[in-house]
């Protein structure tokens, strides 16, 4: 794939910023909510234990509802929009209110457009294929989606040599109790994951325990 961004020097600038905000937060809550209220309680718990970013997934009626009224009403969250999959997504996430994005998997056209929208991304990808192909468009970092299932720490462990300059967050199937294993391994600047978040928890409002669990996660 061509480079397909006129003022790279923006893109790169995007690109840090999407490396410092993970590098805050470590662990990523990746969250699927049903309604705003919701998105805000979960927000407020997760910043309460300590985490300092949430990805909310675009798969429910409510995600661009809740991402609005995370925005208003819990200003202190990195508020990122996850499973974005098309242009649209792109510019509904961003009328909401999102300060960053994260795909599941980057075709072309999609790549093309991440570059283009000049926010923060975390483009997700599966394959050293993938993974060189955003690399060279000038990705610095990629979700490797989904992590456990395709490899998790020995993948991650071989694409240390052949694609070192590429950071990476995996995702998918990683556990309170292997997210530290992830986080020690060199190319991995953050992990995310959904286990602070489950969706019972949420549904039956046991923010108290999303708290809990974002504690153990922000020590890791
Ligand atoms: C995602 O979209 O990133 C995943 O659903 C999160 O994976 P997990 O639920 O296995 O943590």
């Amino acid at each position: 794939m061509e480079r397909p961004m006129k003022d790279d020097a923006l893109f790169e600038a995007s690109q840090q910023a999407a490396i410092a905000l993970l590098r805050a937060t470590r662990v990523l809550p990746v969250v699927t909510v049903e309604s705003a209220e919701q998105g805000v309680a979960t927000a407020r718990a997760l910043l309460e234990g300590g985490l300092t970013a949430i990805e909310v997934t675009l798969r429910t009626p409510a995600a661009l509802d809740a991402i609005a009224a995370i925005r208003q009403h819990v200003p202190g969250i990195a508020l990122g929009a996850g499973t974005v999959v098309s242009e649209r997504h792109i510019a509904a996430a961003r009328t909401a209110g999102a300060t960053f994005l994260v795909t599941p998997g980057t075709p072309p056209a999609l790549a093309h457009a991440l570059v283009a929208c000049g926010l923060p991304v975390v483009p997700g990808a599966a394959t050293p294929s993938e993974l060189i192909a955003l690399s060279s468009i000038g990705f610095r970092v990629a979700k490797l989606f989904p992590a456990a299932a395709i490899g998790g720490i020995a993948l991650i462990r071989a694409l240390q040599g052949p694609l070192a300059d590429l950071l990476l967050c995996p995702t998918g199937g990683i556990t309170e109790t292997d997210a530290s294993t992830y986080l020690a391994q060199k190319n991995v600047v953050a992990v995310g994951g959904s286990w602070m978040v489950p969706r019972a928890w949420i549904e039956q409002g046991n923010f108290a325990a999303v708290t809990d669990a974002s504690r153990k996660a922000s020590a890791l």
